[in-house]
């Protein structure tokens, strides 16, 4: 049998055990598309809290605007016209590949500019199709944007959740009395008509975005202040790593501002809350060719999956481009304090990627033995399993009462009677569920029951039933407090 990688076991075992699976299957299904799965669904929502406290922590609030967009919006920020990839198809087997990626490693080599420039080098570099060897010619442009008509306006479907708040900046800042800097956030879909989509929810035609524009002065860079000492791999725009904190990167230079450095810090410190494990990821700066026609400066943070860098989250510096490209077309008054136009830090979140991320850095092996996933308790879908020892003697009735009482602290609480203990604490580890609770005869007789904790396997003996009961939050039952740090 051919050995999986750690991406296709992934996909795999996620399709097996419901985190996310291909869409429209039954007919035949359409690359691109992926179906959020239940477990995936409860993951999701999670990782969406998870994010949305990183902001408001720091005062940030939420908007959520529509997913169609009126082409003039799309005209102004630039998208329009420029939100094109270079492509080329084979023209044996009608594969059709992003041309960034043939030319070699996403990120490591030049990216044309013009159809001329793309031509030569798809001329010199003989690149050959990966389904049928063919020689690849003729490179395209492909737009990115899916266009909609409603009568007899054209629209898009938004290919980033940015313009939203772009476009309502005079509101936001009436809504927050004028006050600067401001930060503001948007969860939602995004869509892009992607070349070759592929690798489960990695590269979707429709994916899921989070986003926060950071409103900052014009002038100063004191509003956002990154303090960690943890040294982390900063790979810049001339290929070289250097192994140092956020801080020092910015007074070294190597960051461009406090104010950019303190948001790649915040994503870092958000991605590694949730389960993201840490040597996989480093940041990298993007060079000038490959910058976002709006951007100035951008840190893709990316995980290391099967040997290769994939981004995951861009922070990139936005400048004044929208906001005065917005002026000059709405003709309205998107300024603050008069004449002032605000800049921009934007963390460009990917769920999906940062979903793809979170499984492969938890997929664990016991030996010899089945498989589970090592999820942080407050992110796992479920927290806790409800286990009669058997189904006689009045134990299901006993274990069906805790778990009843149980679902009212903690609503995603499983109850499992079916097949011996051992296959049933197998079935929960494979999902992430920390901790199984075990109702025995003793919990009968002395109102005591066991609980066991997924990554160690290791049992607590003698809990009484009323110290989970009268303990308002699960997971931050003090018993629990060993598993945790
Ligand atoms: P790539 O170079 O991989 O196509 P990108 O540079 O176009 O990515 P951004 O425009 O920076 O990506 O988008 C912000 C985030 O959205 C990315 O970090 C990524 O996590 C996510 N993302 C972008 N395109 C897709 C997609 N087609 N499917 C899933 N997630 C995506
Ligand atoms: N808003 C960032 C992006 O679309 O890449």
């Amino acid at each position: 049998m051919k050995q999986l990688d750690e991406l296709e076991e992934m996909i795999e075992l996620s399709k097996r055990r419901g985190f996310f699976w291909p869409s429209f299957s039954i007919y035949g299904g359409s690359a691109g598309f992926n179906d959020y799965a239940p477990l995936g669904s409860i993951l999701k929502n999670r990782i969406y809290e998870e994010w949305k406290r990183a902001f408001t922590v720091i005062g940030g609030i939420e908007i959520d605007s529509p997913n169609i967009t009126p082409e003039r919006v799309l005209k102004a920020s630039g998208h329009v016209d420029k939100f094109i990839d270079m492509a080329v198809a084979c023209s044996k087997c009608k594969t059709r590949y992003k041309l960034e990626n043939i030319i070699s490693a996403p990120g490591s080599s030049r990216i044309p500019e013009t159809l001329k420039e793309a031509d030569e080098m798809v001329r010199k570099g003989h690149f050959k199709c990966e389904k049928c060897g063919n020689e690849l010619t003729n490179p395209y442009e492909f737009h990115l944007m899916f266009q909609t008509q409603a009568s007899d306006e054209t629209f898009y479907l938004r290919p980033e959740t940015a313009q939203g708040i772009f476009v309502n900046f005079k509101l936001l800042l009436n809504y927050n009395r004028g006050k600067m800097p401001m930060v503001v956030y948007q969860q939602g879909k995004g869509f892009r008509n992607e070349i070759s989509p592929r690798q489960g929810i990695i590269r979707q035609k429709e994916f899921n975005m989070a986003e926060a524009e950071v409103f900052l002065p014009e002038s100063g860079d004191d509003n956002f202040i990154p303090d960690s000492n943890e040294k982390l791999i900063l790979h810049d725009m001339n290929g070289v790593d250097h192994n140092i904190s956020i801080s020092e990167a910015v007074k070294n230079h190597v960051v461009g501002s406090n104010n950019h450095g303190f948001f790649m810090q915040l994503i870092y410190n958000f991605v590694t809350r949730i389960g993201v494990d840490k040597k996989r990821l480093r940041f990298r700066q993007h060079r000038k060719d490959e910058l976002a026609h709006y951007s100035k400066e951008c840190w893709d943070l990316e995980v290391n999956l099967n040997g290769s860098w994939l981004e995951i989250v861009g922070i990139a510096d936005r400048g004044t481009y929208d906001l005065s490209r917005h002026i000059r077309e709405s003709g309205e008054n998107l300024y603050y304090e008069g004449e002032k136009i605000a800049r921009v830090i934007e963390p460009a979140a990917g769920m999906d990627r940062i979903i793809a991320a979170l499984l492969v850095s938890n997929m664990k092996r016991r030996e010899n033995t089945y498989s589970y996933m090592s999820f942080p308790p407050e992110i796992s879908p479920y927290r806790v399993a409800v286990l009669p020892l058997q189904k006689k003697d009045g134990l299901l009735e006993k274990a069906r009462e805790l778990f009843e009482a149980l679902r009212e602290i903690e609503p995603y609480t499983v109850f499992d009677e079916s097949g011996a203990i051992g296959r049933r604490y197998a079935r929960q580890d494979e999902i992430g569920t920390p901790y199984c609770i075990t109702v025995d005869y003793e919990t009968l007789e002395r109102d005591i029951v066991t609980i066991r904790e997924r990554n160690t396997t290791k049992q607590i003996k003698n809990v009484r039933i009323e110290s989970i009961l009268n303990f308002p939050l699960f997971l931050k039952n003090p018993i629990l407090k060993e598993f945790q740090n």
